[in-house]
């Protein structure tokens, strides 16, 4: 894949040199935007159940308690559901839910 024939060409240093939302997220670390964008995603979709800034969840779980290296995990069940969460594939796209991902595991610190 071309990002990851771009890392191995350059070394790891390149990492920190890499600005762009989707190549930042591609290496596990988020930028701001994309965290931002998944912040807006959350509270339109997700905070009736899941609270506020993910705080006091009204019904479903707590997300800041959701693994921070579940990211396969959290992809496959807001894409498909799990019990009693809907399945979000009609209404996100995949980079919305990697937005959200981003958003979600950095546990929204105060
Ligand atoms: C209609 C209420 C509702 C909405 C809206 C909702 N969820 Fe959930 N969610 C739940 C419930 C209930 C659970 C617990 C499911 C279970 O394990 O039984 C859950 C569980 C989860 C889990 C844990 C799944 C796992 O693997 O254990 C994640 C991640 C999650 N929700 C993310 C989201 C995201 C992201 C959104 C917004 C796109 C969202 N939810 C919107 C009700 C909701």
């Amino acid at each position: 894949m071309r990002i990851g024939a771009y890392l191995a060409g350059s070394g790891f240093a390149a990492l920190s040199l890499l600005s762009s939302g989707v190549a930042v997220a591609q290496s596990g670390a988020s930028s701001p935007e994309l965290v931002a964008k998944g912040a807006a995603l959350f509270a339109e979709n997700c905070q009736t159940c899941h609270g506020a800034r993910m705080r006091n969840p009204q019904w479903g779980i707590d997300l800041r308690q959701f693994p921070r290296d579940g990211n396969t995990r959290f992809v496959n069940s807001v894409t498909y559901g799990k019990r009693q969460m809907p399945s979000w594939e009609d209404v996100l796209r995949p980079e919305d839910i990697e937005a959200l991902w981003a958003y979600v595991s950095t546990g929204d610190p105060d």
